[in-house]
């Protein structure tokens, strides 16, 4: 796994190529969801479902999630408004980063849990330390860190209520398995809210391989057997999209 740290000016004015629609497979394996070709300068060389995976913001990005202006630029505080958690609900944050989202929803779920998974230890050490400090906070502490594999989030079986993913999907290097996985996570009846910066929108300074469209979002969920729901676009920058667990799914 290689991980890059990102700052605000690396993510700005985005100028990168995109995955050539011709682009060249390299290695593509008998019957692997993925292929391969030269990477681009953000992304792994891996290609699902016509796009290619980004890098993982590195945890010394962490300053970033935590910029005094992002409430304001991306109404955080909106986005949290509408995901209609009920006190008792679990929510699973996955790539939770530095719990920048963990924590003002664990004061909205106090007889449930946010369990914040990261892949990089660092992020859930930072959580931890906040935790910490935040000892009189008793909401804090139904909050649980999980640490997650590429491929797993380390999740139970039929245990979340709503799977929440902000800016962090587009990293995953297993999008498929990790995919399953949460799917295999969720109650049925269950709900996934994906949150990505808008691709459609060339204004979202944001670089394209960290962004993603409406289309290719739906694309990629329906392809784990989930249904779209609705999205919201009530934010100045990212999707908010809803899917749902089919109470019949297994
Ligand atoms: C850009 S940060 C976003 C953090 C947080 N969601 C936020 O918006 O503040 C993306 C996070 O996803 C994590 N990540 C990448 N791949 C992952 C995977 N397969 N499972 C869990 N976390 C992952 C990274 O380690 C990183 O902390």
């Amino acid at each position: 796994m290689r991980l890059i740290p990102l700052c605000l000016t690396v993510l700005l004015f985005a100028c990168d190529s995109q995955v050539p629609t011709n682009a060249q497979d390299i290695n593509q394996e008998s019957g692997d969801v993925y292929t391969y070709s030269r990477a681009n300068r953000d992304g792994i060389g891996k290609v699902y479902m016509g796009r290619e995976i980004s890098h993982v913001m590195g945890h010394l990005g962490a300053g970033w999630l935590e910029r005094p202006e992002r409430e304001r630029d991306e109404r955080t505080d909106l986005l949290i408004d509408n995901l209609n958690l009920d006190p008792d609900h679990v929510v699973a944050d996955i790539g939770a980063g530095t719990g920048y989202f963990a924590f003002p929803m664990s004061a909205r779920v106090p007889q449930g849990k946010v369990l914040a998974v990261d892949i990089q230890p660092e992020m859930l050490a930072i959580i931890e330390s906040r935790k910490q400090v935040g000892l009189s906070e008793a909401s804090w502490q139904n909050i649980e860190t999980v640490l997650g594999t590429e491929d797993n989030p380390n999740l139970p079986d039929n245990a979340v209520d709503l799977i929440y993913m902000v800016d962090a999907y587009h990293e995953f290097a297993y999008p498929r398995e990790m995919g399953e996985a949460i799917v295999r996570a969720l109650k049925p009846g269950g709900r996934i809210a994906l949150v990505e910066y808008r691709m459609e929108d060339r204004t979202v300074p944001i670089k394209r391989l960290h962004k993603m469209s409406e289309a290719q979002s739906r694309k990629e969920m329906a392809a784990i057997g989930l249904t779209w729901v609705e999205t919201k676009d009530i934010l100045p920058q990212q999707h908010l999209m809803i899917f749902e667990k089919q109470i019949s799914a297994p």
